[in-house]
């Protein structure tokens, strides 16, 4: 079995390794000349742990490879993955499908033979009927199939989700499909991982459904968090109070300042359009994206209240900039809009992340980055933790204390405790818990 993974993004480049490591022939594929270059001098263009292990293993074997040339790789190919981007369109949120299109048309001048086109990127219901008829256009006497695929794994977690994930959706009726991609997942159906079939639309929507649900659920927690904060209530113990439950669940009840990411603001926000569009208004999803937005913004002030009304010229200490941990991306990371606004209230910023800083350094002006955190806390006003990256999680508070110009602490994550942190003289806020 042989297949072209079109896009060798945070997906595209570990699904395509995943696959190889399967036992299928993958070739990925990336317009992005220099990114396959990298990968090419065995450089991952992306930060994912494990990744360039998995990839290196694979090359040596043959079932991996990297191309620029598009239309080689799916000649050859029994079925082709489309795993581009599908960003917010700018000025109306709708998903930016100009991406999807194009990579259809692609493959459509290139296929030889019965292909499938499977359609892994995040895309809009109706998206595989869209491609269906790209490719009947451009190609009218081809021999084809329209899958969707969509994706669930996590940036920081993307190998063992691929590799163990809890389903795998498939959206055709063609029984042909069917087949060929029940030999592409057969390692998963043998370690009886459920594979739902369904139609393209129903795929569709259910990772759209799936995103904006768990965005729901962070959301509901902040919103309880900020409650708990006026009715001296602990929003961690509440969290694991309601989490025990097994019909709500402990994950993602995690409260903080507002999802970010490459998936849950551009997808919760596709799906309003695409509900608005549908005339069925999701009511609920809107808020979501409304408050969400809003609780990023206010992080800055929550920092300038802990340091008595005002940051103007003090030195601020951020770190962690990514969107999460164990990831570079910088995607609509909550960091960007508290920096920022901290800025706007006069402060300086000086920075750590151990993976994100390249990235983020093109997004931010005017930002002192630092080689390791206590670099950054050195001379601080103010220390405030936006991604919990697991070597932040340990700090030496006597250290930090003496290190810091006025020692205080805001800790968006809670990854302190507030009764241990009374000990240490530095004075401490976090989100949502009596301290
Ligand atoms: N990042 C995640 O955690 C995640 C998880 C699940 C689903 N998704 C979805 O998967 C899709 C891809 O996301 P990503 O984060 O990997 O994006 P990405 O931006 O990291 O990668 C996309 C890649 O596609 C390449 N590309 C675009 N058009 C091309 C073309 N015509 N030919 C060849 N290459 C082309 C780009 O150069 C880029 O390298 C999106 O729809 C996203 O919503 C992402």
């Amino acid at each position: 079995m042989r297949i072209a993974m079109i896009g060798t993004g945070y997906v595209g480049l570990v699904s395509g390794a995943c696959f190889s490591e399967f036992g299928v022939e993958v070739i990925c594929v990336d317009k992005d000349n220099s990114k396959i270059e990298k990968i090419q001098e065995g450089i991952m263009p992306i930060f994912e742990p494990g990744l360039e292990d998995l990839v290196a293993k694979n090359v040596e074997s043959g079932r991996l490879s990297f191309t620029t040339d598009l239309s080689s790789a799916v000649k050859s190919a029994d079925a082709v993955f489309i795993a581009v981007g599908t960003p917010s369109r700018r000025g109306d949120g709708h998903a930016d499908l100009s991406y999807v299109y194009a990579a259809a048309e692609e493959i459509a001048e290139a296929m030889e033979g019965h292909t499938i086109i499977v359609t892994k990127s995040t895309v809009p219901v109706g998206t595989g009927s869209e491609v269906e008829e790209i490719v009947a256009r451009v190609r009218p006497d081809a021999d084809y199939d329209v899958v969707s695929n969509p994706e669930f794994l996590r940036e920081g977690s993307a190998i063992e989700d691929f590799m163990r994930p809890d389903r795998v959706v498939i959206g055709t009726k063609s029984e042909r499909a069917q087949n060929v991609m029940r030999l592409l997942y057969r390692p998963l159906h043998l370690i009886e991982t459920p594979i739902l079939f369904t139609s393209r639309q129903t795929a569709e929507m259910i990772k759209y459904a799936a995103n904006t649900f768990l965005a729901t659920k962070i959301t509901f927690i902040n919103e309880i968090a900020d409650l708990c904060e006026v009715l001296d209530a602990d929003v961690q113990e509440v969290a694991k109070g309601i989490g025990l439950d097994g019909r709500i669940g402990s994950k993602f009840l995690h409260a903080g300042p507002g999802y970010g990411g490459s998936c849950f603001p551009k997808d919760t926000l596709a799906l309003v359009r695409t509900a608005e569009k549908a005339g069925k208004p999701l009511r609920i999803v809107e808020t979501v994206v409304d408050v969400n937005k809003k609780r990023k913004q206010q992080m800055a002030e929550r920092v300038v209240q802990a340091c008595g009304g005002t940051v103007d010229g003090k030195k601020i200490c951020v770190l962690g900039v990514t969107f999460k941990p164990n990831t570079d991306d910088m995607r609509d990371s909550p960091s960007i809009d508290i920096i920022a606004g901290l800025q706007k209230y006069g402060g300086f910023i000086q920075a750590y992340d151990p993976e994100g800083m390249e990235e983020a350094n093109q997004m931010m002006v005017d930002v002192n980055w630092c080689d390791s955190a206590y670099e950054a806390i050195e001379g601080a006003d103010v220390l405030v933790i936006i991604t919990e990256w697991n070597e932040f999680r340990g700090l030496d508070m006597k250290r930090v204390k003496s290190l810091m110009n006025t020692p205080i602490l805001v800790d968006l994550r809670n990854i302190y405790n507030p009764v241990d942190m009374a000990e240490t003289g530095i004075a401490y806020s976090c989100i949502g818990r009596s301290l």
